[in-house]
């Protein structure tokens, strides 16, 4: 490690993922760092390249990191992750001295508030998914069920309660009506308190005028309900929880049924605890995902070249959203106009936006861009870099990072210079054995050696640590595997070499990133400052 001098920049990285592990790589690689300090020395990437912080990294103590700061003369403060973001990190840690990467509270809310976001959007005609904020379960399903009404038998039930003027009664009745129907399409015992709030509603009372109804014309008037909420139906709004949920704040739903239950889980059962207290019902967009990142000091934009993610845990985008199972840049998707346009008609305008809310933002913007019919789409925004995008992106990056993150820090990008391997680079994560939900840790990890040995290929550590001589799984995402490529297929193959040469009990990795991806457009060039 290079000794401080006072022309040398001390720099504090906060975070312990794989992204970060990739950012201090990079950073360990500048000529004008002094010492480098990681907040996650467990990790043992970060720990082989950085010193400890040595009191701690909290947002109830954030005195202790600002003495930390003046006593190791700290120059720049690079925050990874959103939640340090989210509870004013930035705010606190910048000084006369001490230069923060990374926005304040205030523009972290981009990612931390997405109602908030998408206000912001909305007012400066940023094209995005149409969406409506709710606070209240009854609100956020009857407007659900609105949305939903092309379906006859969901239409039927909307009407039929419209004139409710009780929303939680009216939700009680639906409920009821679909635990009924489903509970005699299964051929299951019905319960008799449904039996008897529906029997007693004027509904129904009105409904069977003439006699008594009993328990078995009433679960059969109930059965058309039951289907359509088991209906699978591809246009259904996405539920998004508005705060931080550790990427598990998302839900598309398949059925009525799902999203019903989404709302209840983050509005009602608080899953999510207080980022799930006000959720999004968003129009479902369809088209190709990219990530297009930019660095900023607030009014000058760095554009990075665009990246894709792969989100879903399994293979041909199965199964649950994960943070990311693996990354690419370039990609082949974006092309300099399409970047251009990006540029132009979404991050511009967003940073004009935040301007006009006096928000100063310096950091990464990251638009999550869907590539519709209609143009190119936000729909979400994250305050950050990506994990694992920022593995591709360091991997190609050929330039100075502290120099670049110390100009956007300053408000002098406008000086910074980037300049990008033109071979394009891909990340394969490595997961552990019941991620996302509850991964397992613990697991002795093999092969690391042997897969660094691979020319063109570098190993990040994101969810692991060390004991003794071994190093052991202990996280979600456990390490990425990254390769450099003269195509796109050679960076996957030499990626996929190394990443099959590790091997841990529960090993988890998608087979197919990079896989499906157009052949490049003939006129794209790598972006350039
Ligand atoms: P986010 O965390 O907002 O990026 O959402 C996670 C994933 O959910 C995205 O990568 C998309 O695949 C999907 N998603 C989010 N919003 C929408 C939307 N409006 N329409 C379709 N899919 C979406
Ligand atoms: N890879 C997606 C994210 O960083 O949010």
């Amino acid at each position: 490690m290079p000794d401080p001098s006072p022309s040398r920049t001390n720099v504090l990285l906060i975070g312990g993922g794989g992204r970060e592990h990739a950012l201090a790589l990079r950073l360990a690689q500048s000529p004008n760092l002094g010492e480098l300090w990681t907040s996650h020395p467990s990790n043992p990437g970060l720990a082989a390249i950085a010193k400890p912080v040595d009191v701690p990294v909290d947002a109830r103590e954030l005195y202790r990191l600002e003495q930390f700061c003046q006593k190791r003369s700290i120059g720049l403060v690079v925050i990874g992750p959103e939640d340090p973001l989210a509870e004013g990190f930035a705010d606190r840690l910048a000084s006369p001295t001490t230069l923060v990467f990374g926005p304040t509270a205030a523009g972290a809310r981009l990612e931390s508030d997405k109602a908030w976001c998408k206000q912001l959007l909305r007012a400066a005609s940023i094209p995005t998914a149409d969406a409506r904020a709710f606070s209240d379960f009854d609100a956020a399903c009857q407007h659900l069920e609105s949305r939903a009404s092309d379906d006859e038998d969901v239409a039927i039930a909307v009407e039929r309660f419209a004139t409710l003027r009780d929303a939680a009664l009216r939700r009680k009745l639906i409920d009821a009506m679909v635990r009924v129907g489903k509970a005699r399409l299964a051929s299951q015992p019905i319960a008799a308190s449904d039996i008897t709030l529906l029997k007693n509603s004027a509904h129904f009372k009105d409904l069977f005028r003439d006699q008594a109804p009993d328990a078995a014309a009433i679960a059969a008037h109930c059965v058309p309900l039951a289907q359509a909420y088991a209906r699978v139906r591809p246009d259904l709004p996405v539920i998004k929880a508005s705060g931080l949920a550790k990427g598990k704040g998302v839900v598309v739903p398949d059925t009525l049924e799902q999203a019903v239950l989404a709302l209840e889980r983050m509005l009602v059962k608080r899953e999510f605890g207080p980022a799930g207290a006000k959720v999004l019902i968003e129009e479902r967009l369809e088209g190709p995902e990219v990530s297009v990142l930019a660095i900023t000091d607030g009014s000058t934009l760095l554009m990075l070249p665009p990246c894709q993610d792969h989100k879903r845990l399994g293979d041909n985008d199965t199964g649950p959203n994960t943070g990311g199972m693996g990354a690419f840049c370039p990609s082949p998707r974006v092309d300099d106009d399409l970047l251009q346009r990006v540029e132009r008609d979404i991050l511009i305008p967003t940073l004009d936006a935040l301007r006009r809310d006096d928000i100063d933002y310096r950091g990464v913007l990251y638009a999550g861009i869907m590539l519709t019919p209609g143009g190119p789409k936000v729909l979400e925004f994250n305050a950050r870099f990506g994990d694992p995008e920022t593995q591709p992106l360091m991997a190609r990056l050929d330039a100075d990072l502290l120099d670049i993150l110390l100009h956007a820090a300053r408000g002098t990008l406008d000086h910074a210079h980037a300049r990008w391997d033109p071979r394009p680079a891909c990340t394969i994560v490595l997961a552990s054995q019941g991620y996302p939900e509850k991964p397992r840790t613990g697991r002795v990890i093999t092969g690391l050696d042997e897969a660094a040995a691979i020319q063109n290929a570098t190993i990040h550590h994101a969810g692991t640590r060390r004991e003794g001589n071994d190093i052991l799984t202990a996280g979600g995402r456990v390490l990425g595997v990254t390769a450099l490529g003269d195509t796109l297929a050679d960076a996957r193959h030499t990626a996929y070499r190394a990443a099959d040469l590790i091997n841990f009990e529960g090993k988890l990795m998608r087979r197919d990133i990079a896989l499906h991806t157009p052949t490049p457009p003939r006129r794209t060039r790598q972006p350039t400052p």
